[in-house]
């Protein structure tokens, strides 16, 4: 039984044949493999979502199984049951289970005591169905055919803003894993933070990112644009300080003109305009954010057929 905490609990193999699956899931949406057939997946929600719910709730429907959306304060969990007698319990009734939580701990004692496969939905560690509907969006463009990860080997992705957020460290590994570059355009005292430099340890890899405190050099010649918000869900209480720091991070006209003029932008979404992008720069020519935001129905169905493979 496999799980999908992160992605390099996939093999590269895996990865490559799960983005050519979400191809055929996207080319042929309705016609699909009923690979779910009379499954009940549960999607445990401990904070908000749009994207991750709604395309989970779809693809799980689209793929033959019953989706069940349950959140942290309307089962026991809010009332103090544990995660190990919640795992064991749900693992009875389910085939499987997304969870979306503060703490990365939260999924790996799911995934410890369940029987099931369990899904991340996002933690404060990273977003594995984000980071690969993002380089599923971008091979849709550098290779639409093929969408072949060698493709992406020689590009410049930059992430701007965050660069200590879930979404940079989903880049780390997505880019130590996978073997292209990246740079993170932060303000210092935003590099990195040890928990993404231990994974990698872990797993015998060193992070091969760049990291750029100026944002106009480190937007010369990119061939992607990447940001996300400076106030994630559960920084609240640092979002004025956030706001001023980051805010020479922008992605706007200025830093996007230092970019290819075929650069792609992409943002995980929601977005805050004016804040981490101009509604120029998402609203224009090189933004992909709504593909993308799509794109996440079609990746997420993937992952579920290569976890029942
Ligand atoms: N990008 C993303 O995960 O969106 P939601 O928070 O709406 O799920
Ligand atoms: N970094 C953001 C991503 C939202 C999809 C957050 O954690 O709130």
């Amino acid at each position: 039984m496999k799980h999908f905490l992160q992605i390099t609990d996939f093999t590269v193999e895996e990865l490559q044949t799960t983005l050519k699956r979400t191809k055929a899931y996207k080319d042929n949406r309705l016609d699909a493999s009923t690979c779910l057939n009379k499954e009940s997946w549960g999607l445990l929600f401990y904070k908000s979502s749009t994207r991750t719910r709604v395309s989970f709730e779809v693809g799980i429907h689209e793929l033959g199984g019953n989706p069940i959306v349950l959140n942290s304060q309307n089962t026991q969990i809010g009332r103090g049951e544990s995660i190990k007698d919640t795992a064991k319990v749900l693992s009875r009734y389910l085939h499987g289970l997304v969870i979306r939580a503060y703490d990365h701990s939260v999924v790996t004692d799911f995934a410890k005591y369940s029987s099931m496969p369990i899904v991340n939905g996002l933690t404060d560690f990273n977003h594995p169905c984000q980071i690969l509907t993002d380089l599923f969006s971008i091979l849709e463009h550098l290779s639409p055919e093929a969408i072949d990860l060698e493709a992406l080997k020689g590009k410049k992705v930059v992430f701007y803003g965050d660069t200590a957020s879930n979404m940079a460290n989903s880049w780390i590994l997505a880019a130590t894993y996978l073997d292209f570059d990246l740079v993170l355009a932060g303000p210092k005292g935003y590099e990195p933070k040890d928990t993404i430099l231990n994974a990698l340890g872990a797993k015998g890899l060193n992070s091969r990112h760049t990291f750029e405190s100026d944002a106009q050099k480190a937007s010369e010649d990119a061939d992607v644009l990447y940001t996300d918000v400076w106030v994630s869900m559960g920084d609240e209480a640092e979002a004025n300080q956030r706001k001023a720091t980051l805010k020479d991070f922008q992605v706007n006209q200025t830093l996007l003109s230092k970019a290819k003029s075929n650069a792609l932008f992409l943002h995980c979404l929601p977005a805050h305009i004016n804040e981490e992008v101009t509604e120029a720069v998402i609203e224009g020519p090189n933004s992909i954010v709504y593909d993308q935001a799509e794109n996440r129905l079609h990746t997420q169905k993937a992952i579920l057929a290569q976890l029942k493979s």
